[in-house]
Parts: C-alpha cells; sequence; structure tokens
C-alpha cells in the first residue's frame, strides 16, 4: 500500500493517514498499534502524553516488528508540561520506547498549573480547570525549539491553535510549526484557518475526521449519497475527502476491519472523489450542519467558547 507522502516545511515528509490513539483503551491499543503497522500498512502513529496510553502504544510499534526508521510518530506536550518542555518530552520518550519523535506538537494553546492538585487536569477549587496565567506561550514555543535543535525531536508543531494564537507565538519564533493539529471533517471545516496554515507553510492535520465517538457524521445523507455514487462506505467518503483536500489525517480505531478500511479505502476514495463532491462536502457546514465534537471545558476567559467560531471562520 502506498500511502501519499506530504512534505513538511522542514522538508521531511510525513505519510498522509496516521493512526489516532485518543481514547483506545491501554488493552486494546498495542493490538490495534501492531496490526495497523504489520497488517494494514500504516507508518504514522498520533500519540500525546495525555492519552495515558504511550506505553501501550510503544509495545505495539515494537510488537510489530516494523523499525522505528520506518514510523513517523508524533505525540504532543500536555498543559501541565508547558513549563518544563524536556521534562515532558523525556517521559512520553520513555512510555514510547524511543530516542526521538518525528514530530512533537503542543497539544492545546494553555498551560496548566504543573503544582496542581492533579497531573493531568489541576482544577481550582469552583472546578474549573486551573491554568497558568501569567505563563506566555512564545515561553513554550522557545523551549520546543530548543528540544528540536538537541535533536530529540525532528520537527515542532502546534494543536488547537487558531490565528491568534499562531501569530502570539510567530512574533518571537525562530521556527515556523510544522503543522497545526485540528479537528477538521465535513461539520467543521476552518476554511479560513485552513487557508491562513498554508499561507504560512503549516500543514493542516485533521483530527476526529470520522467526528469522533457515536458521530453523525457517518449517517450523514450527503456522505451517504456521494458513497453510494462511487460504491463508497461513509468512512472512506470522509477520510478520502480530507486527504484529497490535501491534509494529514489522523482516523482511530481499535477494530481490526475498521484500521484497515480507513487506509486503504479512503485512499481509493481519494482517488474516485470528484470536484463536485468534494464542493458538495465543502458546504456542509455552511449549509447548517456546522458542528465541532471536541469541546473541552476551558476556562471562558481564554476565549475557547467563541473558537472556532462557525464555519467559514
Ligand atoms: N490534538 C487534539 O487535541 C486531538 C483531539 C482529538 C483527537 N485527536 C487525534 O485524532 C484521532 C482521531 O480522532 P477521534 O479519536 O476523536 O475520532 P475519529 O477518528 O473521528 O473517530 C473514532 C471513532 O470512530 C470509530 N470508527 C473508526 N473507524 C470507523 C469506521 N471505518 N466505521 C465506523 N466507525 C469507525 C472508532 O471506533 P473503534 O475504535 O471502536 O473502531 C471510534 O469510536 C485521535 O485518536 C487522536 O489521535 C487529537
Amino acid at each position: 500500500m502506498t500511502v501519499p507522502l506530504i512534505k513538511l516545511n522542514n522538508g521531511n515528509e510525513i505519510p498522509a493517514i496516521g493512526l489516532g490513539t485518543w481514547q483506545s483503551k491501554p488493552e486494546e491499543v498495542t493490538a490495534a498499534v501492531c496490526y495497523a503497522l504489520k497488517e494494514a500498512g500504516y507508518r504514522h502513529i498520533d500519540c500525546a502524553w495525555g492519552y495515558g496510553n504511550e506505553k501501550d502504544v510503544g509495545a505495539g510499534i515494537r510488537a510489530s516488528g516494523v523499525p522505528r526508521s520506518e514510523i513517523f510518530i508524533t505525540s504532543k506536550l500536555w498543559g501541565t508540561w508547558h513549563t518544563r518542555v524536556e521534562e515532558g518530552l523525556d517521559q512520553t520518550l520513555a512510555n514510547l520506547g524511543t530516542d526521538y519523535l518525528d514530530l512533537y506538537l503542543v497539544h492545546w494553546p494553555v498551560a496548566l498549573n504543573p503544582d496542581g492538585n492533579h497531573h493531568l487536569i489541576p482544577t481550582l477549587p469552583d472546578g474549573t480547570r486551573d491554568v497558568l496565567h501569567s505563563w506566555k506561550l512564545q515561553d513554550t514555543w522557545k523551549q520546543m525549539e530548543a528540544v528540536l535543535k538537541k535533536g530529540k525531536v525532528k520537527a515542532i508543531g502546534v494543536s488547537n491553535f487558531s490565528e491568534a494564537k499562531l501569530e502570539e507565538i510567530l512574533a518571537t519564533a525562530e521556527i515556523v510549526p510544522a503543522v497545526n493539529q485540528l479537528e477538521l471533517h465535513v461539520y467543521n471545516p476552518q476554511h479560513r484557518l485552513v487557508a491562513y496554515l498554508k499561507s504560512k507553510g503549516i500543514v493542516p492535520q485533521a483530527y476526529s475526521p470520522l467526528g469522533s465517538t457515536n458521530s453523525p457524521l457517518l449517517s450523514d445523507e450527503k456522505v451517504l449519497e456521494i458513497g453510494k455514487k462511487h460504491s463508497l462506505g461513509a468512512s472512506d467518503v470522509l477520510i478520502g475527502y480530507l486527504v484529497a483536500k490535501g491534509y494529514v489525517v489522523l482516523p482511530k480505531s481499535v477494530t481490526p476491519s475498521r484500521i484497515a478500511s480507513n487506509l486503504a479505502g479512503s485512499l481509493a476514495a481519494a482517488q474516485k472523489l470528484e470536484v463536485a463532491d468534494i464542493a458538495e462536502l465543502d458546504g456542509l457546514a455552511a449549509g447548517g450542519k456546522q458542528k465541532r465534537f471536541i469541546t473541552p471545558p476551558w476556562p471562558v476567559d481564554l476565549g475557547f467558547e467563541n473558537w472556532p467560531p462557525v464555519w467559514n471562520e
């Protein structure tokens, strides 16, 4: 299986489809990762310290027998590590059992209190998230640049960054983020933000491409209609649409048949979808179906309640 490669702004290449691992239970993810690499042809795994399953992902990578040098591994810096990037990265490297990452992302543009009441999501007495308001994202980015220069990661990027947050770090950045990993799918296409990313040479990565858990996207009538026209399943249309748009796409599954079809079926779909199909899918959100599925309860003063606002912004 030949998975298209997308060039990053540092010259490295990233496979256009990667296996997502969020909410993959530790006892399931080892087999899923092993199957994806050994049987289904994946060469790209999307991980995060915050998912709490990196050790099990690492076990799956080793069990696959695929050499480390052939696999593109991404992980992410969780909020409680913003002030200590290298320390957080070292935990991830030890968890995964590797001595470098191909890509390391700032998971959210929010630093959380590293000395708070919980290592993952510290909270204040009123129950809201314990954010380190005085910390500057620019300083997180400086530390990301430092681990890149040290050779511990081959590329650095961000996730869940709006244009404003990117402008904030770009004002002092030496290195432009290679990617911005975002919720991107037919109900949340973020056309304007994607256009901005392209203008900066930042590759968009699509998370929750199927609409995440119990998704209504899989039964959307337009998606089904386009699928019927080309003899494709709904998941093939949803992932293939994003591949056809040139994004890196990160479908998650722990089910072998789905892991396989999310790669093979969607690559076939990316070839079959016509310009008119893509245009119709591009317009679903604008036609009234705009919906974001991943909405963590960040404190309101961070502006997330308005972000990303509507289909065309
Ligand atoms: N940067 C971030 O903040 C962020 C946020 C969210 C996600 N992500 C990344 O993006 C990845 C994907 O997003 P996601 O996990 O939210 O959702 P997703 O990939 O859109 O959907 C995953 C769900 O769809 C099911 N599924 C997978 N393939 C299917 C198919 N062919 N037919 C029907 N159902 C199917 C999976 O079930 P089974 O597993 O049971 O098969 C699971 O319930 C994550 O795993 C993570 O790596 C990043």
